[in-house]
């Protein structure tokens, strides 16, 4: 499937994205280990959460579709999984994986996690390390890559792990180990990371203390079953908040989004950049602060990204490119070595298309340099089987003066099922066809 983009349009009117990939798949694993049935309403159905929800029915937990999005989880508290009768296929999705080696560390039984080829190439070190200190047994492909075999039976230690880097997945998983860790289980990170693990885990019911930055648990509580609403995905939403900022005549209304502290990089950024976005109707929902959020058009100038708002962005920066690429003079990222290992490489991925469309740019080992405010071409953009580089490519064809042609464009699906549908309706030129 590519997409196929005329250049030009404006973004008008209000839409709501679909629901946080990040909470969704969290949903999922907590609703599934915890005591009682768990109600979770703005379920993401993309594949990556849909995944998670596979795994867990592969674990005996019996879960319903009540209607769009919003699942029933029947939970079989946290020793209550069965083993599956075959590998966890995990699809295209680092954060399932992560997770699941930390939940998985702590079963009776013995599991294999796998899933495509760009997750299969993605390091899996980094959990499988903080994990063996912790007493697990997890054996992988060279270079830590997957399939995962994770050794059931171990009894686990509670650890103090100071995270290398700035991962919430990494802090993620070994708190989720931690639930089944003798002890207390803590971690420290370089920089703070979203904190949905931390929030939903309090709102099933378990203490997650955070002192002077140290977040920890102690093993052998439970889970309570609650109800979850997943707010819009603020990664999702970025797409039409740089639409909307970039193309003269925009005025655009996103509802119930996530404005998560943690996640606000993209709002930050964006605004450092001269965007035109203001919060509305800010409220508490579940744990999770969401706003409606208004953006209009306004000029943008280039910035130098301070590194601090790079992990509260880390998702957002494909599209943030874009943005830099529209924008007048440069914008310089640093500090964003971790954009190497998502889905693809992100910096490289982005890089090769800028240099399709004519936009000067500089790779550096950490980030990029782009000069925006120069006219932007058209052309054949290649994805790397990346959902993210995909829609930050069709954005980019409201500023474009010739066609864009996004090639392979099927894992969008992993995040954002609709987007070509959505981004029609609120103003893009796009057609889907196959290729
Ligand atoms: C996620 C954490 C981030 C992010 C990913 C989702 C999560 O990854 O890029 O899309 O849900 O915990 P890292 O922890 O690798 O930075």
């Amino acid at each position: 499937m590519e997409f196929k983009l005329l250049p030009g349009g404006t973004i008008n009117g209000e839409a709501r994205v679909p629901g946080d990939k990040s909470m969704s798949h969290r949903s999922m694993m907590l609703g599934a280990l915890a005591e009682g049935t768990t109600r979770v309403t703005g379920f993401l159905e993309g594949e990556d959460a849909l995944a998670t929800q596979s795994a867990f029915r592969a674990m005996g937990v019996e879960i319903e579709r009540l209607g769009e999005g919003e699942v029933l989880v029947h939970g079989v508290g946290l020793r209550g999984l069965k083993a599956p009768s075959g590998p966890l296929d995990l699809g295209n999705a680092g954060t399932g994986m992560r997770l699941m080696c930390g939940l998985m560390a702590g079963q009776t039984f013995d599991t294999v996690l796998t899933g495509d080829a760009s997750l299969c190439s993605r390091p899996m070190g980094r959990v499988i390390d903080p994990l063996t200190l912790m007493g697990a047994e997890i054996a992988s492909e060279e270079g830590g890559r997957p399939p995962l075999v994770i050794s059931g039976g171990n009894s686990l230690q509670g650890i103090h792990y100071d995270l290398p880097m700035a991962s919430a997945q990494v802090k993620s998983c070994v708190l989720l180990a931690g639930l089944y860790a003798r002890g207390r289980t803590s971690v420290t990170e370089p920089a703070p990371t979203r904190d949905h693990t931390e929030r939903m885990l309090r709102g099933f019911g378990y203490e997650v203390s955070n002192e002077n930055g140290v977040i920890s648990l102690q093993g052998g509580g439970r889970l309570k079953a609650t109800d979850i609403d997943v707010p819009a995905d603020i990664s999702s939403a970025a797409f039409f908040l740089v639409a909307a900022s970039i193309t003269p005549g925009s005025d655009l209304l996103l509802t119930h989004v996530g404005i998560n502290p943690t996640r606000t990089g993209v709002l930050n950024i964006l605004r450092l950049m001269g965007a035109d976005i203001t919060l509305k109707n800010e409220r508490e929902v579940g744990g999770e602060p969401v706003a409606d959020i208004r953006v209009r058009y306004a000029p943008l100038q280039g910035i130098d990204i301070p590194e601090d708002q790079v992990p509260l962005a880390i998702d957002e920066f494909p599209v943030l490119f874009i943005a830099a690429a529209c924008a007048e003079g440069r914008t310089v990222l640093r500090g964003a070595e971790e954009l190497r290992v998502k889905e693809s490489d992100r910096i490289a991925a982005m890089a090769e298309g800028l240099d399709t469309l004519g936009v000067p740019n500089e790779v550096l080992d950490d980030g990029i340099i782009i000069d925006g405010g120069s006219p932007i071409g058209g052309g054949e953009i290649r994805t790397h089987m990346d959902h993210r580089i995909a829609m930050a490519f069709a954005i980019a064809a409201l500023r474009a003066e010739k066609e864009i042609y996004v090639l392979d464009c099927d894992h969008v699906a992993t995040s954002f099922p609709g987007f070509d549908a959505l981004a029609r309706g609120l103003g893009l030129q796009i057609t889907v066809q196959a290729d």
